[in-house]
């Protein structure tokens, strides 16, 4: 008895010595990183703007840093070498998105495409770059963005006429809203329902932090609320898609359908299987809570991105006069001064391209991308990343780094990108505004393009001013974290007609 109660004893050592050892191994094999506190980990230490925060810490813990975010293990990374180990050598094992309460309820879970995993998302990403986001697509909507832009131009003219302050943010806003509506839905406005209203309060919403993402177990508490709201505010979201739907299905069946075919028309063909043979596959699995979700997604992702982009581009300009006499003279240059720019000139626009690159750069509008997830356990560069690690990407702090961008990385000077040959599409690691690899945006092509029209057409027409008492020193750079950081403060500006 005694000596059976001695084996047991002496297994149980062995085997709690065992797993310690293993585990402090595990551990050791980690990234360097902060420590935390039991449950909440460094969640308490992120501040109000993480990105900010991630940035100083990877000074001392190094460019692939690890952390806790509550119970979820996290790895944060800070250099161009180890993005490209993360998003292209190791890409497969971390294309994966990590599931989020406010995707569950108010974008029907796993049915869009910028948070579903597997199969299902292969096919959806496959149809939307292959169709509903292709050149061709897009160059097709030429006609409808020319008008959108043309209306706003007439506005601030008046304003220029009548010598007012015009609220650039709240133009350019509207104008890319309504830009991205006529893409999605065929129409711009709509008097019967407020779909910007609802969707800038799911925004809001999805941009909140919740604790339940974090500490899974306090799920079922909704300790913020945020489960209850995310569903009131789904229910409403829902009952405005589905009326949209119907219409469109009901002009389909008609065949009243006059204009070019919006990305809705072609969803719905789609889940008919009254599509291209190239994406049956994706017919069978398509359903109508898929379409209402990749249209949330769509508009989450063309909307803020490209409009907070043209605020804080347009900002450094004020900030930055030479720079912005140089862009103008470029386009008197390039399109004279008797006609409006149209798509075609923007290829020839190389200095505008330089100003964004650099607006890109210092301003990247989701500092941290989207948030990848680790799919097994693997090694990258000798360190251990455990299953279901959260993975960050600080493409706020790359475009920061001194020893990739020089002494004056701080700076906006966008003559840096005349020598250099860093572009943007997500080839080069050093600048990932867009992301890179299975992840990476499939919307550039239309957000650049949105992005380059606007403010080549702003430039063009209009010489810009600060409001009477106002200096450039004035501007408030401060961000605002969410889903993209916008400046904290509206950009107002006195037009002068150029044209
Ligand atoms: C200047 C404008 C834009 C910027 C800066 C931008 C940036 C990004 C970034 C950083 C990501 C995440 C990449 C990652 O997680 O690694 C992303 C994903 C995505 N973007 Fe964009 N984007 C822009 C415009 C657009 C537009 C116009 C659309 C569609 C019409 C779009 C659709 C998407 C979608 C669907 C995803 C998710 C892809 C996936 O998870 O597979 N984006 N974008």
């Amino acid at each position: 008895m005694i000596l059976s109660l001695a084996f047991s004893f002496l297994f149980l050592f062995l085997g709690a010595a065992f797993w310690w050892i293993l585990d402090a191994k595990q551990r050791k094999l980690l990234p360097p990183g902060p420590r935390g506190l039991p449950i909440v980990g460094s969640l308490l230490n992120l501040g109000s703007l993480p990105h900010r925060t991630f940035h100083e810490l990877s000074k001392k813990y190094g460019p692939i840093m690890s952390l806790r975010m509550g119970s979820v293990p996290s790895i944060v990374v800070s250099s161009p070498e180890a993005a490209q180990l993360f998003l292209k050598t190791h890409d497969s094992a971390f294309a994966a998105r990590p599931q989020m309460e406010a995707v569950a309820h108010m974008s029907y879970g796993n049915n869009g495409i910028s948070f579903t995993n597997g199969t299902y998302w292969r096919h959806v990403r496959k149809f939307v770059v292959q169709e509903l986001l292709a050149p061709a697509k897009v160059n097709s909507f030429r006609g409808m963005r020319r008008d959108e832009v043309g209306l706003v131009v007439e506005e601030i003219k008046k304003a220029a006429v009548a010598g007012e302050v015009v609220n650039v943010s709240d133009k350019v806003g509207g104008l890319i809203e309504n830009m991205t509506f006529r893409f999605l839905l065929g129409r711009s406005k709509d008097d019967r329902f407020d779909l910007k209203g609802i969707m800038t309060e799911a925004f809001t919403l999805a941009g909140q932090f919740n604790l339940a993402d974090f500490v899974p177990s306090l799920k079922p508490l909704d300790l913020q609320g945020l489960t209850r709201k995310y569903k009131e505010t789904g229910k409403k979201l829902d009952a405005m898609l589905e009326l949209i739907i119907e219409e469109h299905e009901q002009n389909l069946n008609t065949g009243t359908r006059t204009n070019n075919r919006d990305i809705v028309d072609e969803m719905i063909s789609l889940s008919k299987n009254d599509s291209s043979v190239n994406h049956q596959e994706l017919a069978k699995l398509i359903d109508r809570s898929s379409i209402k979700s990749i249209m949330i997604d769509i508009i989450t992702a063309a909307i803020d991105t490209s409009f907070t982009l043209i605020e804080w581009i347009l900002t450094e300009l004020m900030r930055h006069p030479r720079a912005m006499k140089k862009c103008q003279e470029e386009l008197t240059c390039v399109v004279g001064l008797d006609r409006l720019v149209e798509e075609t000139d923007l290829p020839k626009l190389e200095y505008l391209y330089m100003v964004i690159k650099e607006g890109m750069r210092l301003h990247p509008i989701v500092p941290l991308l989207g948030p990848h997830e680790a799919k097994e356990d693997i090694v990258v560069n000798g360190y251990h990343i455990p299953q279901k690690s959260r993975i960050i990407v600080n493409a706020w702090a790359i475009g920061r780094d001194s020893k990739v961008w020089g002494n004056n990385a701080l700076e906006f000077i966008p003559e840096r990108f005349s020598e250099s040959k860093i572009d943007l599409r997500g080839r080069d690691f050093e600048l990932l505004p867009f992301g890179s690899g299975r992840r990476g945006c499939p919307g550039m092509q239309l957000g650049l393009l949105s992005v380059q029209l606007v403010l080549a057409q702003l430039l063009h027409c209009f010489d810009w001013e600060l409001p009477h008492g106002k200096s450039a020193e004035d501007m408030d750079m401060t961000e605002q974290f969410g889903l993209t950081i916008p400046r904290i403060e509206h950009l107002l500006l006195v037009p002068k007609l150029r044209i």
